[in-house]
């Protein structure tokens, strides 16, 4: 019968924060690859992705998704 995992208590614990209309918020001690594989470095212990698609800092969050999208 297949679970959906459940946490652990320790410290490589990763949690994921979805923010509403905005990244998600990676605490813990993520590896964060490219498409192919190659990881992409960070020193933070907390990282914001981009799911917007409006950063110039990919795949890093840069607030761009405050911003209003103007009218065509
Ligand atoms: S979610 Fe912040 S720039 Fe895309």
């Amino acid at each position: 019968m297949n679970s959906i995992p459940t946490a652990g208590t320790d410290d490589s614990d990763v949690t994921i924060t979805v923010c509403p209309d905005g990244p998600l918020l990676v605490r813990g001690a993520a590896r964060i690859l490219d498409p192919d594989g190659n990881p992409i470095g960070h020193d933070r212990a907390t990282v914001a992705l981009c799911r917007c698609g409006r950063t110039s800092i990919a795949p890093f969050c840069d607030s761009s998704h405050k911003r209003k999208r103007r009218r065509p």
